[in-house]
């Protein structure tokens, strides 16, 4: 087999080149409603990607993931596990806001996933990429299947390995949904040795 290297310098040049494409990209519906889309944010190397579901409202407008009401919370769930936000990549499976934070559609989500996503994560080649949210379990891993059977769970598919816990948005609104992530995070921590 032969095996592909990406040297440091390659993978940033890589990166940024589909950062440009996403902030340009017009393959689904969703970029006709965006003021800025968002490519996401983090070391090029890192060993843990976040992914999320889609940028709101705020993400929207500052062209940055995960720095709404939602991001927040999750600031504060990484940090009480001893993780630091400018450690992790940060990103969601589609790039652009849906109207009215719907969630996105099929075609988008399969659109986005195949052009940006997966190539982002063939990049980075991160240790562990944590799915937040039932849309981001669905598009990367499939289903359907229920959170609550599977979240704090670890799937291996490919070359990717992923780790199964609960949106922060869900978890700001129901306290036994920030219980569970909370108690996922920390075992995600052992496991990666914090
Ligand atoms: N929710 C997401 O999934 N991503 C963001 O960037 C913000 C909220």
């Amino acid at each position: 087999m032969v095996e592909e290297t990406v040297h440091d310098w390659e993978r940033v040049d890589r990166l940024r080149a589909l950062a440009d494409g996403i902030g340009r990209c017009r393959r689904c519906p969703l970029s006709r409603h965006r003021t800025r889309a968002v490519a996401g944010e983090g070391p090029p190397d890192a060993r843990m990607v976040l992914v999320g579901e889609a940028p709101g409202a705020r993400e929207d407008r500052t062209g940055r993931p995960f720095v709404g009401p939602a991001g927040r919370f999750l600031d504060r769930l990484l940090a009480e596990q001893g993780f630091r936000r400018s450690d992790i990549f940060l990103t969601s499976c589609v790039k652009c806001r849906p109207p009215g934070n719907r969630t996105p559609r099929r075609q988008e989500l399969t659109t986005c996933t195949s052009t940006w996503l997966l190539p982002q994560l063939r990049l980075i080649a991160p240790a562990v990429t944590v799915l937040c949210g039932r849309t981001a379990v669905a598009a990367l891993v499939g289903g359907p299947f229920r959170l609550a059977d599977h979240h704090g769970t670890f799937r291996r598919q490919g070359d990717m390995t992923y780790f199964i816990t609960y949106h922060p948005a869900a978890a700001m609104r129901f306290a036994e949904t920030a219980t569970a992530m909370r108690a996922d995070l920390a075992l995600l921590a052992a496991r990666m040795g914090r």
